[in-house]
């Protein structure tokens, strides 16, 4: 059997834990109008009742909406939204319209205010139940309300990757493609 040698790293490289996948977050300003940010620190938690987790930086508007409006929507995308999604991680709402900047259209949600980025690949209703301090980031635990996918993207076995080239962030300007979709065996 080989052995491989490691590499010791500080800790603040847990940016190893890279790619995630990057979605994007949207949230009504209490003034009208949307916010949009960049987010891969986002995973599901809980099936029963489906939650989600989301760690949002506190100087993020995004954070400031989220804990009064307490819901949004997340939006998936892929390989074509790079550049939106890029700008949409290194500007604020605070200082700029990303939403208008960057000429999304909105889809209405069924359950909540905030809605889906239209054309995206698919967009997750949540609401915020409970936030918890996480260092430099807030986390978020919210429902998941309602599911929305793209019909031309998503089949019987879930998303074709053939079409849906769901963007990954890995650093920086850094992005990452699935390749192809792979099976372990069968479990006897
Ligand atoms: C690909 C990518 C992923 C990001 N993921 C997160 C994240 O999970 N949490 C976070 O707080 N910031 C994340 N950021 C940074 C925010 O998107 C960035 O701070 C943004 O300007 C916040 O926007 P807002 O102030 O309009 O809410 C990410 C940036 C990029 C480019």
């Amino acid at each position: 059997m080989e052995s491989y040698e490691y590499i010791d790293l500080s800790p603040s490289e847990y940016y190893v834990l890279h790619p995630r996948p990057v979605y994007l977050i949207v949230v009504v300003k209490p003034e009208g109008g949307l916010n949009v940010m960049a987010a891969s620190w986002v995973t599901p938690i809980s099936g029963e009742p489906p939650l989600v987790a989301l760690a949002i930086g506190k100087d993020a508007l995004t954070n400031e909406l989220l804990m009064t409006r307490r819901e949004f929507t997340i939006n998936i995308v892929g390989e074509e939204y790079i550049n939106e999604v890029y700008r949409a991680g290194s500007m604020s709402g605070k200082s700029i319209d990303k939403w208008s900047m960057l000429g999304f259209k909105e889809v209405k949600s069924m359950k909540i205010n905030a809605p889906g980025i239209k054309n995206s690949y698919g967009f997750l209703e949540c609401a915020v139940r409970s936030t918890h301090d996480a260092g430099e980031s807030t986390l978020f635990i919210a429902e998941v309300l309602g599911v929305h996918v793209r019909k031309d993207l998503y089949g019987r076995y879930g998303w074709n990757y053939g079409k849906a080239r769901i963007l990954l962030h890995d650093r920086g300007r850094a992005f990452v493609l699935p390749g192809r979709k792979v099976f372990a065996e069968k479990l006897m």
